[in-house]
Protein backbone atom coordinates (compact mmCIF):
# COMPACT_ATOMS: atom_id res chain seq x y z
CA UNK A 1 0.00 0.00 0.00
CA UNK A 2 1.65 3.22 -0.84
CA UNK A 3 0.80 6.14 1.75
CA UNK A 4 -2.68 7.21 0.98
CA UNK A 5 -4.14 3.65 1.02
CA UNK A 6 -2.38 3.39 4.13
CA UNK A 7 -3.97 6.28 5.53
CA UNK A 8 -7.34 5.36 3.84
CA UNK A 9 -7.10 2.10 6.22
CA UNK A 10 -6.13 3.53 9.27
CA UNK A 11 -8.45 6.33 9.33
CA UNK A 12 -11.14 5.57 6.16
CA UNK A 13 -14.71 4.91 7.22
CA UNK A 14 -17.25 2.89 5.28
CA UNK A 15 -20.81 3.56 5.36
CA UNK A 16 -23.64 1.84 4.13
CA UNK A 17 -24.28 2.47 0.01
CA UNK A 18 -20.52 2.58 -0.92
CA UNK A 19 -19.52 5.67 0.27
CA UNK A 20 -16.23 6.18 1.86
CA UNK A 21 -15.47 9.11 4.82
CA UNK A 22 -12.46 10.62 4.79
CA UNK A 23 -13.89 13.75 6.54
CA UNK A 24 -10.79 12.88 8.96
CA UNK A 25 -7.68 14.00 6.95
CA UNK A 26 -9.15 14.42 3.20
CA UNK A 27 -12.29 16.71 2.78
CA UNK A 28 -13.64 18.54 6.14
CA UNK A 29 -10.36 18.11 8.57
CA UNK A 30 -7.36 18.51 6.56
CA UNK A 31 -3.58 16.99 7.18
CA UNK A 32 -1.72 19.56 5.04
CA UNK A 33 1.21 17.17 6.15
CA UNK A 34 -0.57 14.49 3.82
CA UNK A 35 -1.46 17.01 1.17
CA UNK A 36 2.44 17.66 0.83
CA UNK A 37 2.82 14.23 0.08
CA UNK A 38 0.22 14.12 -2.61
CA UNK A 39 1.69 16.94 -3.76
CA UNK A 40 4.62 15.18 -4.34
CA UNK A 41 3.40 12.71 -5.78
CA UNK A 42 1.26 14.22 -8.41
CA UNK A 43 4.94 15.97 -9.52
CA UNK A 44 6.75 12.69 -9.54
CA UNK A 45 3.78 11.56 -11.68
CA UNK A 46 2.60 14.32 -14.08
CA UNK A 47 6.85 15.23 -14.49
CA UNK A 48 6.83 15.01 -18.05
CA UNK A 49 3.88 17.52 -18.67
CA UNK A 50 4.09 21.09 -19.46
CA UNK A 51 1.64 22.57 -17.24
CA UNK A 52 1.36 26.45 -15.79
CA UNK A 53 -2.01 25.72 -14.12
CA UNK A 54 -4.10 23.69 -11.63
CA UNK A 55 -8.01 23.49 -12.43
CA UNK A 56 -9.74 22.25 -9.10
CA UNK A 57 -13.68 22.71 -8.55
CA UNK A 58 -14.93 23.59 -4.93
CA UNK A 59 -15.33 22.97 -1.83
CA UNK A 60 -12.86 20.09 -0.90
CA UNK A 61 -10.56 19.87 -4.51
CA UNK A 62 -9.78 23.88 -3.18
CA UNK A 63 -7.17 22.62 -0.11
CA UNK A 64 -5.52 19.79 -2.55
CA UNK A 65 -5.11 21.25 -5.09
CA UNK A 66 -3.58 24.42 -3.11
CA UNK A 67 -1.23 22.35 -1.67
CA UNK A 68 -0.08 20.43 -5.05
CA UNK A 69 0.52 23.84 -6.51
CA UNK A 70 3.31 24.76 -4.12
CA UNK A 71 5.32 21.45 -6.40
CA UNK A 72 4.44 22.86 -9.60
CA UNK A 73 4.38 26.36 -9.18
CA UNK A 74 1.84 27.51 -10.83
CA UNK A 75 -1.44 29.41 -10.01
CA UNK A 76 -4.72 27.22 -8.92
CA UNK A 77 -8.09 28.34 -10.11
CA UNK A 78 -10.98 26.55 -9.13
CA UNK A 79 -14.03 26.12 -10.87
CA UNK A 80 -18.09 27.53 -8.75
CA UNK A 81 -20.65 25.58 -8.45
CA UNK A 82 -24.23 27.11 -8.42
CA UNK A 83 -27.77 26.20 -9.63
CA UNK A 84 -28.62 27.43 -13.23
CA UNK A 85 -28.39 31.31 -13.23
CA UNK A 86 -28.39 33.36 -15.82
CA UNK A 87 -24.49 34.18 -17.13
CA UNK A 88 -23.42 37.40 -18.75
CA UNK A 89 -20.80 35.83 -21.41
CA UNK A 90 -18.01 36.45 -19.24
CA UNK A 91 -17.49 33.02 -17.88
CA UNK A 92 -17.11 29.29 -19.17
CA UNK A 93 -20.10 27.19 -18.01
CA UNK A 94 -21.07 23.01 -17.97
CA UNK A 95 -24.12 21.99 -16.60
CA UNK A 96 -22.89 19.01 -14.32
CA UNK A 97 -26.00 16.65 -13.18
CA UNK A 98 -25.35 15.75 -9.35
CA UNK A 99 -26.09 11.78 -8.93
CA UNK A 100 -25.81 12.16 -4.92
CA UNK A 101 -28.25 15.14 -5.07
CA UNK A 102 -30.44 14.49 -8.05
CA UNK A 103 -30.23 18.41 -9.55
CA UNK A 104 -28.35 19.99 -11.95
CA UNK A 105 -25.70 22.45 -11.16
CA UNK A 106 -23.38 25.06 -13.33
CA UNK A 107 -19.94 24.76 -13.05
CA UNK A 108 -18.71 27.94 -14.08
CA UNK A 109 -14.90 29.36 -14.66
CA UNK A 110 -14.53 33.21 -15.27
CA UNK A 111 -13.25 33.52 -18.78
CA UNK A 112 -10.46 35.58 -17.49
CA UNK A 113 -8.37 32.89 -15.71
CA UNK A 114 -7.72 30.47 -18.86
CA UNK A 115 -6.78 30.91 -22.25
CA UNK A 116 -5.83 28.63 -25.21
CA UNK A 117 -1.88 29.63 -23.73
CA UNK A 118 -3.19 27.61 -20.76
CA UNK A 119 -1.68 23.59 -19.87
CA UNK A 120 -3.98 22.37 -17.26
CA UNK A 121 -3.45 19.83 -14.68
CA UNK A 122 -7.36 18.92 -13.15
CA UNK A 123 -6.78 17.99 -9.68
CA UNK A 124 -10.17 16.61 -7.36
CA UNK A 125 -10.43 14.48 -4.18
CA UNK A 126 -13.05 12.28 -5.50
CA UNK A 127 -13.99 10.33 -8.88
CA UNK A 128 -17.14 8.46 -8.85
CA UNK A 129 -19.30 8.86 -11.92
CA UNK A 130 -16.92 11.32 -13.22
CA UNK A 131 -19.48 14.07 -14.06
CA UNK A 132 -17.54 17.46 -12.36
CA UNK A 133 -14.86 15.97 -13.99
CA UNK A 134 -16.47 15.63 -17.36
CA UNK A 135 -17.47 19.39 -16.75
CA UNK A 136 -14.01 20.60 -15.89
CA UNK A 137 -12.70 19.13 -19.12
CA UNK A 138 -15.48 20.60 -21.07
CA UNK A 139 -14.66 24.33 -19.67
CA UNK A 140 -10.71 23.61 -20.72
CA UNK A 141 -12.22 22.58 -24.14
CA UNK A 142 -14.11 25.91 -24.43
CA UNK A 143 -11.36 28.19 -23.19
CA UNK A 144 -9.06 26.28 -26.51
CA UNK A 145 -6.77 25.64 -23.41
CA UNK A 146 -4.82 22.14 -23.11
CA UNK A 147 -6.02 19.25 -20.78
CA UNK A 148 -2.47 17.45 -19.27
CA UNK A 149 -3.49 15.73 -16.82
CA UNK A 150 -5.73 14.72 -14.32
CA UNK A 151 -4.97 13.79 -10.51
CA UNK A 152 -7.92 12.41 -8.38
CA UNK A 153 -6.61 11.42 -4.49
CA UNK A 154 -9.70 8.72 -4.16
CA UNK A 155 -11.14 6.95 -7.21
CA UNK A 156 -13.65 4.90 -6.46
CA UNK A 157 -12.92 1.58 -9.55
CA UNK A 158 -16.16 0.10 -8.78
CA UNK A 159 -18.09 3.58 -10.42
CA UNK A 160 -17.92 4.25 -13.75
CA UNK A 161 -15.82 7.76 -13.67
CA UNK A 162 -12.34 6.21 -14.58
CA UNK A 163 -13.42 4.40 -16.87
CA UNK A 164 -14.93 6.85 -18.99
CA UNK A 165 -11.84 9.06 -18.10
CA UNK A 166 -9.13 6.75 -19.36
CA UNK A 167 -11.12 5.82 -22.92
CA UNK A 168 -11.36 9.01 -23.70
CA UNK A 169 -7.13 9.08 -23.86
CA UNK A 170 -6.88 11.80 -20.78
CA UNK A 171 -3.80 11.14 -18.43
CA UNK A 172 -5.40 10.17 -15.43
CA UNK A 173 -3.51 9.17 -11.87
CA UNK A 174 -4.95 8.43 -9.14
CA UNK A 175 -3.24 8.05 -5.93
CA UNK A 176 -5.74 5.72 -4.29
CA UNK A 177 -7.84 3.37 -6.38
CA UNK A 178 -10.59 1.50 -4.17
CA UNK A 179 -12.17 -1.83 -5.64
CA UNK A 180 -14.16 -2.62 -3.16
CA UNK A 181 -15.65 -1.93 0.35
CA UNK A 182 -16.94 -3.85 3.16
CA UNK A 183 -19.19 -1.94 5.34
CA UNK A 184 -19.58 -4.68 8.13
CA UNK A 185 -15.89 -5.21 8.30
CA UNK A 186 -14.90 -1.58 8.00
CA UNK A 187 -12.20 -2.90 5.13
CA UNK A 188 -11.32 -1.42 2.20
CA UNK A 189 -9.47 -3.42 -1.26
CA UNK A 190 -7.58 -1.11 -3.31
CA UNK A 191 -6.39 -1.40 -7.40
CA UNK A 192 -2.55 -2.21 -7.58
CA UNK A 193 -0.67 -0.11 -8.97
CA UNK A 194 3.03 0.13 -10.24
P1 LIG B 1 -19.16 12.69 -9.70
O1 LIG B 1 -20.23 12.22 -10.64
O2 LIG B 1 -18.76 14.11 -9.95
O3 LIG B 1 -17.98 11.77 -9.66
O4 LIG B 1 -19.72 12.75 -8.26
P2 LIG B 1 -21.00 12.11 -7.56
O5 LIG B 1 -22.20 12.89 -8.03
O6 LIG B 1 -20.95 10.65 -7.67
O7 LIG B 1 -20.63 12.55 -6.08
C1 LIG B 1 -21.14 13.72 -5.49
C2 LIG B 1 -20.21 14.28 -4.43
O8 LIG B 1 -19.84 13.25 -3.50
C3 LIG B 1 -18.90 14.81 -4.97
O9 LIG B 1 -18.53 15.86 -4.14
C4 LIG B 1 -17.95 13.62 -4.79
O10 LIG B 1 -16.61 14.05 -4.68
C5 LIG B 1 -18.43 13.04 -3.51
N1 LIG B 1 -18.23 11.61 -3.31
C6 LIG B 1 -18.61 10.59 -4.12
N2 LIG B 1 -18.36 9.41 -3.53
C7 LIG B 1 -17.82 9.70 -2.32
C8 LIG B 1 -17.37 8.89 -1.24
O11 LIG B 1 -17.41 7.66 -1.24
N3 LIG B 1 -16.87 9.56 -0.15
C9 LIG B 1 -16.82 10.92 -0.09
N4 LIG B 1 -16.30 11.46 1.03
N5 LIG B 1 -17.25 11.71 -1.08
C10 LIG B 1 -17.74 11.09 -2.18
P3 LIG B 1 -19.27 17.25 -4.22
O12 LIG B 1 -20.39 17.31 -3.25
O13 LIG B 1 -19.59 17.55 -5.65
O14 LIG B 1 -18.13 18.22 -3.85
P4 LIG B 1 -17.59 18.89 -2.53
O15 LIG B 1 -18.31 20.16 -2.38
O16 LIG B 1 -17.75 17.92 -1.42
O17 LIG B 1 -16.18 19.09 -2.90
NA1 LIG C 1 -14.91 17.19 -4.86
NA1 LIG D 1 -16.73 15.87 -1.93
Amino acid sequence: MNFLEERIAKDGVVKEGNVLKVDSFLNHQMDIELFDEMGAEFKRRFANENINKILTIEASGIGIACIAAMHFHVPVVFAKKSQSVNLDGEMYVAEVESFTHKCKNQVIVSKKFLSPDDHVLIIDDFLANGYALQGLISIVHEAGATVEGIGIAVEKGFQIGGQVIRNLGYHLESLAIVESMDPAAGTVNFREQD
